[in-house]
């Protein structure tokens, strides 16, 4: 399939605007809607001179803006809905716009999907299990939640479980409703200030000099996934009429995600190792700082991917060490 009309929205966030890029190299006609609030127009430098691209800046919570996009961009085939409040520390901070932009950006966009009759592809998380007591992550395990009288953190995993709930029931109504799990992705644009996320965050304190964070001892697990597996996810999930196995696609929950689990102590030490076999790079690496980190932090996160294998073929190609060089090589 190409030429197909296909708004992005989040599109100039870290994994929207890489799937811009992505989309329009495979001849597809593409508009990124952001409000900027993380996302940067300087992802999309690009395809800015690109005919197949346009970006708009508007909030996904706003459906004449919406409307407007779709006119901008002559219709839609596929509604890739990425836009949402992401980046840990804002779930503390700002539950409030958490839950508002992430369940109803996600009711508008699955009600513009469904009156354009286009194929809507979520973003959801692992995190819409909750504490994800039961590993490796998969469907049907329970999503358990803690009492919110203790912290906020929920705000962003109850939000994708409620987006989760939302799309599943559309798929019901006759929506093609594709859902996809990111298992913490990373690569050069992923944010690492202090709202940003934990890779970024480490090369961030190594390239300033700053104290790196260890959270609760550091012995949590991540699985974390270089940003071009991530893309082709959900490249496969949104372009592919029919899984491998012949079946809708249309209600399919996948996990995308690298099955290499590492303890965020173990990511420090291999990025201390990367750095200090650098010859090029003369500074000190810096201090590490053991912390007590953020309630509701959940353990281990890894992912059960074979209904991504069997259902796309997709399957994470890119080593921790593999990815986590190219990441170093591009920001030092
Ligand atoms: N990065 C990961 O590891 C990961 C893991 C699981 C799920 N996800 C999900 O994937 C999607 C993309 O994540 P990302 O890492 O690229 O995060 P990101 O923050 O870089 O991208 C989200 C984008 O949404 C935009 N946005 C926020 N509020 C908006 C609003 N009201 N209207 C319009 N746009 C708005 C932001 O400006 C940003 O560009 C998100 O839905 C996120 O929850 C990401």
């Amino acid at each position: 399939m190409s030429g197909l009309n296909i708004l992005v929205t989040g599109g100039a966030g870290f994994i929207g605007s890489s799937l811009c890029e992505r989309l329009v190299a495979e001849g597809h006609n593409v508009l990124a809607y952001d409000s900027l609030f993380r996302g940067r127009e300087s992802n999309l430098t690009s395809l800015q001179d690109h005919a197949a691209f346009q970006f708009m800046q508007g909030d996904v919570r706003d459906v004449d803006r919406l409307d407007e996009a779709i006119e901008h961009l002559g219709g839609v085939d596929i509604v890739y809905h990425l836009a949402a409040v992401n980046g840990t520390k804002w779930f503390h901070q700002a539950a409030h716009s958490v839950i508002d932009v992430n369940i109803n950006g996600t009711l508008r966009t699955l009600e513009l999907a469904m009156a354009h009759d286009a194929r809507y592809v979520l973003a959801s998380s692992p995190e819409a299990f909750g504490e994800a007591l039961q590993q490796p992550i998969q469907n049907g395990n329970d999503m358990t939640f803690t009492d919110p009288s203790l912290h906020q953190r929920h705000s962003y995993g109850a939000s994708k479980y409620l987006d989760e709930i939302a799309s599943q029931h559309a798929a019901r109504d006759g929506l093609d409703v594709r859902i996809i799990r990111p298992f913490n992705a990373y690569g050069p644009r992923l944010l690492g200030d202090e709202y940003g996320q934990v890779v970024a965050m480490f090369f961030h304190a190594i390239l300033s000099n700053e104290p790196i964070q260890l959270h609760n001892g550091g012995m949590q697990t991540r699985s974390f996934t270089w940003i071009d597996d991530v893309v082709e996810g959900f490249l496969l999930a949104g372009l592919r009429d029919k899984s491998l196995q012949d079946d809708s696609l249309s209600g399919c929950a996948l996990n995308i995600g690298s099955t290499e689990e590492v303890s965020i102590q173990s990511l420090q030490e291999t990025l201390f190792s990367l750095v200090s076999n650098d010859e090029t790079w003369a500074k000190e690496l810096p201090k590490i700082v053991r912390v007590e980190g953020y309630h509701g932090d959940a353990a281990r996160r890894l992912p059960d991917c074979s209904q991504a294998e069997t259902l796309l073929g997709w399957k994470s190609t890119t080593t921790l060490e593999q990815g986590l060089s190219i990441m170093w090589s591009a920001l030092r």
